[in-house]
């Protein structure tokens, strides 16, 4: 046993990725299949007067056009009990239900055709006249707030200990304050598409996904119909974040437009569609206001976020989680508020919230070192976090001491020379930064059912996803121990509601609540095995048995350690950048990062996993945003060629390691979880070692040239 646990093996499905036999949402080749496109508001707030669509229903191809003067009436039932990757206040986007306009890219109707193209064009002659209503597109700098609302109701408007303000006041050393980042979009390579075809009452979707049992569940109460009247099929996701969390607008629109014409409809959005049509992560401002001793053990910790919202939900993300648990301070107030605003609904993406939080704290306590002329990471010593102080329980398991010691040794900190600007390369100034990265481990329940099969091979099925982390690798590796089969006799299936419930893909919860489920199925199928000769085969014991296949069924749920416990994976971030003087532009030579994420069950997925974080981190720092127009409330940059995102020539020398670690409190696989910690704590890192390279601190990010160039 354990032969295959631990081993760099390549991913599984790589020769299907690679050969272009993986199937994605838009690739399901349906007979009779119609194609959809979609009509957007112009408008940020108002009401549609008058649509028009006589031309596109003449246009060549066009089988339907659907505007909320034709559609259907649709119930959309609430949810008894919302998903955790909704909004916990607020109303979904009832697509076609009336002329109201909340923001800019709202579907104001579909256009369904014989080709992709045809429904295009004609989507091009729909005519619609609005009345145009003052909109709030504008989140202000600084303070200066649109009409805020509390994230209370999603239980996210922070937390406290202590008495915080005057703490501060009275603090002998002082760091005050603003910090921001951009609106970011996932621009996942794969685009989000949705192919719906009904068979009677019965509905198929084939939906990019991240989490299809919530689909299912969702279309279900949207069309009021049975739950298991509906399949929904997603196999392979293309990259995701956190996009595919929920089920968008687009997704009821499909089944509304393939119910319309009797046939299968694809819709497949646009890379441009994709900025108004699912989420991103919203521009967060933040006041952050530190005290500490001249020692450097701080004695105040002060938060003041605020971020946008649509004004129809109140997505809140955790973005008080870091200020609250990563460092040891008696005295923390942290506050979180939303700014409603005519917009799409913002939604997870990749470390939602404890990105936010990790820049700002990460930011200021680098700001903080510095005013105490002492070394970050000594900094970071003096105020380590013995135990989750927010929840007044100790860590399940904490190996961060040790991972900032592996990441100083590997990156060469003691090299770092204390000064700003006193590190130069030839013409361009050096910086090294560093910033810890924090990120909550949890699980959900989740069930799993393995088959044997006489030919010694075994299916193992959960509706759970792989949008990219290596699931259907790490879940065969743990299938193939358990059975001791080699993994090439191993089938690991996901992606259909057919299949066993599975928990969000997402959270980075994967490894942990589906991984312990196939171990438990796994052992179930091993104790109904009949005994054999010590000789013999799996399979020759089931054929001498008369059987042809065995199954069982597995699930695994968290128990009562999560509330004795708190856990969470941890890790150091350390940076190098050059950056030139004449032209402000960062490059970033090197990141090192060392993490304590339990037990790693795939050492070359798991580092690949924490490169996609220091990439994304890269953009985060230095590139990605959303150009936003205060007057007509939209993205002005909604493609690729003008949002930018590193590429090959952006990223260098990415050095990974892992500390020795395994949480058997959390789960009994010892894994934390790998995802999302990846990209925590890299954008301050650089953010912080970009001070130390220039003497100058750009508290809002992306760093471009031009805040360097003009002080
Ligand atoms: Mo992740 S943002 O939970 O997909």
């Amino acid at each position: 046993m354990n032969a295959v646990i631990g081993q760099p093996i390549s991913r599984v499905d790589g020769p299907a990725k690679v050969t272009g036999q993986a199937i994605y949402a838009a690739e399901f080749n349906l007979r009779n299949m119609a194609y959809a496109a979609l009509v957007h508001s112009t408008i940020a707030r108002g009401r549609i007067e008058r649509l028009d669509a006589t031309s596109a229903e003449q246009a060549p191809g066009v089988l339907a056009v659907i505007s909320h003067l034709n559609a259907e009436h649709l119930p959309y039932k609430s949810l008894e009990k919302r998903p955790p990757v909704d909004p916990k206040a607020g109303e979904q986007l009832h697509v076609f239900q009336g002329p109201e306009i909340l923001f800019v890219g709202q579907p104001v109707a579909v256009v369904v055709a014989e080709t992709a193209e045809q429904a295009r064009e004609a989507a091009a002659l729909v005519q619609v006249v609005y009345y145009e209503a003052a909109a709030a597109t504008e989140l202000q700098q600084n303070g200066a707030q649109p009409p805020t609302v509390a994230s209370a109701k999603a239980g996210r408007s922070g937390g406290s200990r202590g008495d915080a303000a005057t703490a501060f006041t009275e603090a002998p050393v002082k760091v005050d304050m603003w910090c921001s980042h951009e609106r970011e979009h996932h621009n996942a390579m794969e685009l989000h598409a949705t192919i719906a075809e009904w068979d009677g009452d019965h509905l198929t979707l084939y939906d990019k996904s991240q989490w299809v049992d919530n689909v299912r569940s969702e279309i279900a109460h949207i069309f009021g119909m049975p739950e298991e009247n509906i399949r929904v099929v997603s196999p392979f996701v293309g990259g995701a974040f956190g996009s595919a969390l929920r089920t968008w607008p687009h997704v009821t629109i499909a089944a509304l437009a393939a119910r319309w014409v009797g046939r299968a409809v694809r819709l497949e959005l646009t890379r441009r569609e994709l900025y108004v049509s699912i989420g991103y992560r919203p521009r967060t401002e933040q006041h952050m206001q530190l005290g500490a001793n001249p020692d450097g053990r701080l004695l105040a910790i002060m938060q003041d976020a605020v971020a946008p919202t649509s004004v129809y939900e109140e997505y809140a993300e955790r973005t008080t989680d870091a200020v609250l648990r990563t460092y040891s301070c008696p005295n923390v107030r942290a506050r979180y508020r939303l700014a409603q605003m005519n917009v799409n609904t913002p939604c997870p993406m990749r470390a939602p919230g404890l990105v936010t939080g990790a820049m700002a704290i990460e930011m200021a306590m680098d700001e903080l070192a510095a005013a105490l002329g002492m070394d970050p990471i000594e900094l970071r010593l003096r105020n380590y976090a013995e135990r989750d102080e927010a929840k007044e329980v100790p860590w399940s398991s904490k190996e961060l001491r040790a991972c900032y010691r592996a990441a100083a040794d590997r990156f060469g900190w003691s090299r770092r020379s204390s000064q700003p600007r006193s590190m130069r390369e030839g013409r361009l100034m050096v910086g090294y930064g560093m910033a810890t990265a924090f990120y909550p481990a949890e699980r959900a329940p989740a069930s799993v059912q393995a088959i044997f099969y006489a030919n010694d091979t075994a299916v193992v099925r959960t509706a759970s996803s792989d949008m990219g982390p290596g699931t259907y690798t790490a879940m065969t590796q743990l299938a193939a121990d358990m059975l001791g089969l080699p993994i090439e006799r191993v089938h690991f299936e996901l992606g259909d509601t057919d299949m066993p419930k599975a928990p969000v893909h997402g959270g980075s919860m994967t490894l942990a609540s589906v991984g312990t489920a196939v171990v438990d199925a796994c052992k179930a199928l091993m104790a109904k095995l009949p005994a054999g000769e010590a000789a013999e085969t799996h399979g020759a014991r089931l054929r001498r048995a008369g059987f042809e296949s065995l199954t069982a069924s597995g699930h695994s749920e968290p128990g009562d350690e999560a509330k004795q416990y708190s856990s969470a994976g941890f890790g150091a971030v350390f940076a190098e950048v050059r950056v030139d003087p004449d032209f402000g532009i960062v490059r970033v030579p090197r990141i090192v990062g060392a993490y304590d994420v339990g037990r790693v069950i795939n050492p070359k997925i798991a580092r690949s996993q924490c490169i996609g974080g220091m990439v994304g981190g890269i953009g985060m720092a230095l590139m990605e945003q959303a150009e936003w127009d205060v007057r007509l409330g939209r993205v002005m940059n909604a493609n690729l060629a003008e949002y930018l995102v590193p590429v090959n020539a952006d990223v260098t020398d990415l050095d990974v390691t892992f500390v020795p670690s395994s949480d058997e409190i959390f789960n009994p696989l010892g894994a934390k979880g790998l995802a999302e910690i990846a990209l925590c704590g890299v954008a301050p890192a650089i953010a912080n070692a970009v001070y130390h390279a220039t003497g100058k601190r750009v508290r809002n990010l992306p760093i471009m040239p031009e805040k360097l160039l003009i002080h």
